[in-house]
């Protein structure tokens, strides 16, 4: 990465703006996975440990962008922050202000406060200069390791890194480097796995890294539409129509390197207690739809996989959220745990299926980016990342 780290800059002494992605989900005021808390760890510590006091900030959800609003309070992020590191986390009532620059001045080396939401302003999402500006005054180096909003070009991921020093903190480091891999110079054999519902939202994805790999592999709902597009009749399978025609070029234009599922578990209905069996894609009894790839499908796809160097994976192989249609997306996970490739797995629906699986801790890199993976993906520069100082 090209761009500055919290490595090469002074922090001792100073006050440490740091913009991390705390957007967890919450159950009643609780945080209910803290992975990307967790994930930002590494760099609080390290700042900490340098002398620096630290404010921390992030969004949290959707608020309207007029003042505050309890179900979107980063109180509880605070809460779980000021656990993981074993001491106190003051909370803000705001992110900008009068009373917040002065809680910010009087932070003592090693102290830690944490801003509220910083979308409880519309400023922040327009990218406002003069609400950039309020948010720098609080610090005097910008480090920005949240990497998971690092495709929005907001005020606290870019407008601020115009008024400080802007390095990146370690995990967006990781993050660049491990994404960076599937999109720069990526080690051969290279197989790309792409799942999930909609061809839609990852054609930018599908034709970028088909310019980067040896063989793309695709599964879940999207691969229903490629194989309409080869004339399976999906009979109730969720089909594109809209994108057929897309998927049709697609392949003629993959020079074979496309591998689609060859046989599927399909569902009499989208429901967790359907009726199912397992058929080849091409015999699919009206009435029925694909819910998963069947056995023959991971055995093709695990057969592709042996002896790659490098897999990056993006969206389940099915409905892995119901048990029996998640066989497929478990079987591809444990695949990729034990194949002696480095593995790079996307955020989003692909995080949570390797945690499901079981197997999160044998991947190379599990993305805390969903949508910031899949820009990065795309091959798009993201504006978080953009905003930082060159090295
Ligand atoms: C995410 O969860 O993908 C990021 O935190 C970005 O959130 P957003 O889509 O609301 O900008």
């Amino acid at each position: 990465m090209n761009k500055k780290t919290v490595k090469d800059i002074n922090l001792a002494g100073k006050r440490v703006l740091l913009r991390v992605d705390f957007n967890v989900p919450m159950d009643q005021g609780v945080v209910t996975d803290d992975k990307r808390i967790r994930a930002s760890l590494p760099t609080i510590q390290y700042v900490l440990a340098q002398g620096a006091a630290l404010i921390v900030m992030s969004h949290l959800g959707r608020p309207k962008g007029a003042g505050f609003e309890a179900d979107f309070s980063l109180q509880a992020a605070a809460a779980a922050l000021s656990k993981l590191l074993n001491q106190p986390v003051q909370m803000a009532s705001d992110c900008i202000g009068a009373q917040v620059e002065a809680q910010a001045k009087a932070l003592k080396p090693g102290d830690v406060l944490m801003l509220e939401n910083v979308r409880f302003h519309k400023a922040e999402e327009k990218n406002n200069p003069e609400f950039a500006q309020q948010l720098a005054a609080l610090g005097e180096i910008y480090v920005n390791d949240a990497f998971g909003s690092a495709h929005r070009a907001h005020a606290s991921t870019a407008g601020v890194a115009k008024f400080l020093p802007a390095v990146s903190g370690f995990l967006m480091e990781q993050e660049l480097e491990y994404l960076g891999r599937a999109t720069l110079n990526p080690a051969h054999p290279y197989i790309a796995i792409l799942g999930g519902a909609k061809i839609s939202d990852k054609i930018a994805v599908i034709e970028n890294l088909l310019q980067k790999c040896d063989r793309l592999i695709i599964g879940g709902g999207m691969a229903n539409t490629f194989l309409a597009a080869k004339g399976c009749a999906m009979q109730d399978s969720l089909v594109e129509a809209g994108a057929v025609e897309t998927a049709k070029t697609i392949l003629a234009n993959a020079g074979g390197k496309v591998l689609l599922p060859v046989d599927a578990v399909i569902g009499d209905k989208f429901d967790a207690a359907a009726n199912t069996q397992v058929v080849d894609v091409d015999k699919i009894p009206a009435g029925w739809r694909m819910l998963d790839i069947g056995s023959k499908s991971v055995a093709l796809f695990s057969d592709a996989l042996t002896g790659a160097k490098l897999v990056v994976w993006n969206g389940p192989m099915g409905v892995f959220e119901m048990p029996k249609f998640a066989e497929g997306t478990f079987a591809i996970a444990k695949v990729l745990a034990t194949s002696g490739a480095t593995t790079v797995i996307g955020g989003g629906d692909s995080a949570s299926a390797v945690k499901k699986a079981g197997v999160a801790k044998q991947m190379t890199h599990v993305s805390t980016g969903g949508g910031a993976s899949l820009e990065f993906l795309e091959g798009k520069v993201l504006p978080g990342v953009a905003a930082l100082n060159d090295k």
